[in-house]
Order: C-alpha cells, then structure tokens, then sequence
C-alpha cells in the first residue's frame, strides 16, 4: 500500500479502536493477533519504547517484521524512542504503515516527517500530555496523524488524564478534517465518548481491551460508544 491507500483504509476505519500492543500476550503474539483479526480491528498499534525516551524497554523492529505477514491490519507504530531518525529505516523496513514519533525527541520534525511520507507512509507527530499544542503549531501541514497522550507515555493501564479532552478539541480545531487525531492511555468505555465528541478519529487501546476475556466484545463495546 502507498500512503493514500493507507490513509483511505484508516479514514474507512474510523472510529477505530487499535489494539495497543503493549499489554498483549506476548508468549502467543500469533494467537492475538488472530483473536484481534476476528475481532474486527482495522490497526493495530505498536508501542515502541527504548527505555531511555521513557522509563519502559518494550521491543524493537524485529517483533513487527515477524508479525507483519500475519495480518493485512493497518501497523500504527507510536515510537517512543529518542533517536527515531537514527531507526526509521528499520521500521519501514519491518512494515510499519504509520510511524509516529515524539515532538519531545525531535524538536525540529520537518525532516523526519517528509522521510516518512516520502518513503510512501503515514506521518504522525506525537505530544505527551504537558506539551502544549502551540509547539506542534508550525507543523501541521506535515503531518498525515496527531496523537495526543491521555496518560504520561511509558506505561499501560495508567489512568486517563481529564484534561486531554479539551486538548483534543482544540487539536481538532488546528488540524485538517483529513488529519487522523488519535488518543492514547487510559481508554476505556468511560472515557472514549468524551474524546470521540471532541473529534478523536483513533482510539488506541491497552488495557480495556486485552484486560477482557473477549476481545470482541471488547472492541465492539467501544465501537459503539465511539460512534
Ligand atoms: C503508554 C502506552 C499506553 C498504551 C495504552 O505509553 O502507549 O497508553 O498504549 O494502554 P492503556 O489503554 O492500558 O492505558
Ligand atoms: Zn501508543
């Protein structure tokens, strides 16, 4: 797929609840991702930490490599990592569709940007929750995806910090429709009405789902109250 294809199948997707691979079984990573397919998820979101940008060591490009010929699910990797220019190579190489990166590790993203969305990819800027929006101002006609941290990266099953709502309003305002605004920590079937109000278009979610029994249920749920 190309990035306008990408971007098609994300936009088709939306409300979209991506799995976060993060609190997933990994000993039986096939299996999940199996139980996510039937589940009827459309991305799946890979949160990559270095255990230096935050204070977590997740895995690398070689897990996506192996789980990329598994499933044709939009790959939504949010890298936590602080020296995305250093790896993006690997990351395209492993199959990434989108690849987000921290403004906090890279001040200056015009660059890495335009090497994402060159290499045929979706281009996503990342803030975590003390950001403010101003600095991500300059950037938004670079980027094909905005997430917003509704929780300090670093961590699954924290809780959902209540003024991330607002933000994503006001991040809806500054943004294009056809930019993709995604959330990430804290999710769940009491907090994602408030952002899907507030114009969220992709729900990035841990705990709610892979905390459940059935994943489909699960999804479902929060489709509904996305929607
Ligand atoms: C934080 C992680 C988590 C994870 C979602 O860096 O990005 O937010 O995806 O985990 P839950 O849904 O359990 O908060
Ligand atoms: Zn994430």
């Amino acid at each position: 797929m190309n990035r306008t294809e990408i971007l098609q199948r994300m936009r088709a997707a939306r409300p979209i609840i991506a799995p976060s691979m993060l609190k997933c079984d990994f000993g039986n990573l096939a299996h999940e991702v199996e139980r996510l397919t039937a589940a009827k998820s459309k991305v799946l979101h890979w949160d990559v930490m270095d255990g230096h940008f935050v204070p977590n060591l997740s895995y690398g490009p070689m897990v996506i490599e192996k789980v990329r010929p598994l499933t044709d699910m939009v790959f939504d990797a949010h890298l936590m990592i602080s020296d995305p220019d250093h790896y993006l190579d690997e990351y395209l190489k492993a199959g990434c569709d989108a690849i987000s990166f921290h403004l906090e590790a890279v001040p200056q993203p015009t660059a890495l940007l335009r090497r994402i969305r060159e290499a045929g990819r979706v281009a996503g800027l990342v803030l975590n929750p003390k950001t403010p929006l101003s600095d991500v101002a300059p950037f938004v006609g670079e980027i094909d995806l905005l997430l917003l941290m509704s929780v300090q990266a670093g961590f699954g099953g924290q809780s959902f910090i209540p003024a991330s709502v607002e933000k994503l309003r006001q991040a809806r305002q500054m943004i294009s429709p056809d930019t993709i605004l995604s959330v990430d920590g804290g999710i769940g079937l009491k907090t994602i009405a408030a952002c899907a109000q507030a114009g969220t278009d992709l729900f990035v979610v841990g705990s709610a789902i892979f905390d459940q029994t059935d994943y489909t249920v699960a999804v479902e749920e929060l489709t509904r109250l996305a929607s």
